[in-house]
């Protein structure tokens, strides 16, 4: 039976496999989460830049989006100072959220945890209003962790 979510992990982890350049692989991470998850309006990365203590944007799919947020702020500064996943059903509702494009009404955050450490976050963007579920969330984490373990070893922050 087809599975959406085992289809996403194998492709997700095929097309890390064999490579270690940080850009190429959150790429394709976020193309084949934006394409294959329905109903979204932005995937992507930030990335925490160490020297200027604030993440950064990254690797992403979708419209143009804020290039720099502090710890604490917004949906995805949340997760990285609470190094836990954000799902909110509508970002109207979550003070301090950041709106990039207009149409976002719902929003998952997930940490990127590496040793511990919050090194950075995906954040998926929908333009429904409580678009995504604990379930997808708890399979998106464990798949981060999967991805992390492949492509993180040995790499600094930015
Ligand atoms: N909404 C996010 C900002 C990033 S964009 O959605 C791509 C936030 O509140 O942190």
């Amino acid at each position: 039976m087809w599975h959406p979510n085992e289809d996403l992990r194998r492709s997700a982890l095929g097309l890390i496999e064999g490579e270690k350049n940080l850009i190429a692989n959150l790429s394709n991470l976020a193309a084949v989460i934006y394409h294959t998850l329905p109903d979204l309006n932005w995937a992507g990365f930030y990335l925490w830049d160490k020297n200027h203590q604030e993440l950064v944007l990254g690797p992403f799919q979708g419209k143009p989006a804020c290039l720099r947020i502090k710890s604490g702020r917004g949906v995805c500064g949340t997760a990285f100072a609470q190094l836990k996943t954000q799902l909110v059903d509508d970002v109207h509702a979550f003070p301090g959220h950041i709106a990039c494009d207009s149409a976002s009404r719902s929003e998952l955050v997930i940490p990127l945890l590496w040793e511990g450490q919050c090194v950075g976050v995906l954040d998926l963007d929908s333009p429904k209003l409580a678009r995504f579920q604990a379930a997808e969330a708890q399979m998106l984490e464990a798949l981060m962790n999967e991805c992390m373990a492949k492509i993180w070893p040995g790499r600094e922050l930015l």
